[in-house]
């Protein structure tokens, strides 16, 4: 689904990245974990086309994407999640959900355009969708509170129910329970098993160890920009060089 081939960026003249290379197949879950500043939103960010790879290459399947613009790797079926919640505060909660369909919207257009009734079905039809979407995410009760009323908790869910309302290909989760409560923790794990078991491929930014081990096929580590390890969670849990440019760390900053 997703492959990258030494993909390097730098951000004047820092490297945020370095030579990283590494591949998802379709249906798996790929853990990305690694310290704080180790790369893993600036990857994130060069796969949605967000940021510029300076060398190297993005491939979606098999097609190099590393130079279109983000709303175009977006009509290709990625979606996302962002560290920092981007949400529109002043629309609702389902407007902020259907901002996650406007890519499938924009394909007919011309075709609604030349006929009205169709265009009031198709808009329907994405209501119908975005409010699935919201109930999935335990939210349909606020569909129609503005997003700025909701809490930090339920605004990460109503990223997840955007992210995964269009049925993407491909998911880029960064850090999705960053900031929650032990109990919305376990609400957003149940969400991230369940997407899972529909078949969608993701990629997840994840620092909780304990989540990354039940849900991920395959754990990539980024250390400084570099991927220091990647392979099975069992594998990179033991891997010498995991456990001390990593967990040691994380450790020593506990
Ligand atoms: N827009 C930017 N401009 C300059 N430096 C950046 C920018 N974004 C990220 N960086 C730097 O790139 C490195 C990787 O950051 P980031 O990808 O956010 O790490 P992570 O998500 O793993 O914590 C850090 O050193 C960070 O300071
Ligand atoms: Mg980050």
């Amino acid at each position: 689904m997703l492959e990258l081939r030494n993909v390097s960026k730098w951000f004047g003249g820092l490297p945020a990245l370095q030579d990283v290379s590494f591949r998802i197949a379709p249906g798996q879950v790929t853990a990305l974990i690694g310290p704080n500043g180790a790369g893993k939103s600036t990857l994130i960010n060069c796969i949605s086309g967000v940021d510029r790879v300076q060398a190297g290459s993005v491939l979606l399947a098999r097609r190099p994407v590393e130079a279109l613009p983000a709303f175009k790797i977006a009509a290709l079926g990625v979606a996302r999640t962002f560290q920092n919640l981007k949400l529109f505060s002043r629309l609702t909660v389902l407007d902020n959900v259907l901002t996650g369909l406007t890519v499938a919207a924009e394909r007919s257009f011309a075709v609604s355009m030349m006929r009205l009734p169709a265009l009031r079905h198709q808009e329907r039809q994405l209501r119908l969708r975005a409010l699935k979407a919201l109930d999935d995410f335990g939210l349909a009760k606020k569909a129609h509170w503005p997003a700025s009323s909701l809490s930090y908790g339920e605004k990460k869910r109503v990223e997840m129910a955007r992210a995964f309302v269009s049925d993407p290909r491909l998911v880029l989760l960064d850090e999705p329970v960053a900031g929650l409560n032990t109990e919305e923790t376990a609400q957003i794990a149940r969400h991230i098993r369940r997407q899972r078991s529909a078949g969608h491929t993701m990629l997840l930014v994840e620092h909780d160890m304990e989540l990354v081990m039940e849900v991920a096929d395959q754990v990539v580590v980024l250390d400084s920009g570099r991927c220091i390890a990647s392979g099975k969670p069992e594998a990179v849990r033991s891997n010498p060089l995991v456990l001390e440019a990593y967990l040691g760390r994380m450790e020593a900053t506990a």
